[in-house]
């Protein structure tokens, strides 16, 4: 593999551990204000991050690379308002798929068309992930403003289930 392709995909491990973290730290905010719908969503949603970094990293094993475990930066975003890890989330989401392009670009230009291949999974990831984030922002403005639509959202985001990740490797 590509010496450049195959650092920044070590790199994307410690990014999507990152995100774990940090859709942790969210779920954590609204637990703190006893909204444990939307922290059943963010604890769900670091769960996912967490399988990203494994299939990223079982993909540079397969493939016989080294792979680097180096520190998770601390979540570092203050939230006031409700609606403000809704945002962070979504710039977030899109800061994350401007990486998974950087890579995807990289391995097009070295004709590394076996981790295009595996890249495309999180380039449809990263639509949906956007669509997700985006769509609860805008569900926010339209129902949050009251208590009891904040109450009928809190219990619509309960009832996320975690599921493994179509991608298998
Ligand atoms: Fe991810
Ligand atoms: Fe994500």
């Amino acid at each position: 593999m590509d010496k450049k392709v195959a650092e920044l995909l070590n790199e994307q491990v410690n990014k999507e551990l990152y995100s774990a973290y940090l859709y942790l730290d969210m779920a954590n905010f609204y637990s703190s204000k006893g909204l444990d719908g939307f922290a059943n969503w963010y604890e769900i949603q670091a769960k996912e991050e967490q399988d990203h970094a494994l299939l990223i990293y079982k993909y540079l094993h397969n493939n016989s690379q080294t792979v680097t475990l180096g520190a998770i930066g601390k979540p570092d975003k203050e939230y006031k308002e409700l609606a403000d890890p809704l945002k962070a989330a979504y710039e977030h989401e899109q800061y994350v798929t401007g990486l998974i392009n950087t890579i995807y670009a990289a391995a097009q230009a070295v004709s590394d068309y076996r981790t295009v291949q595996f890249l495309d999974w999180f380039v449809k990831e990263q639509g949906e992930e956007e669509k997700n984030s985006s769509d609860l922002i805008t569900k926010m403005e339209l129902f949050g403003g009251d208590a009891k639509g904040l109450y009928m959202l809190n219990s619509e985001l309960a009832g996320r289930a975690y599921s493994a990740p179509s991608l298998q490797i």
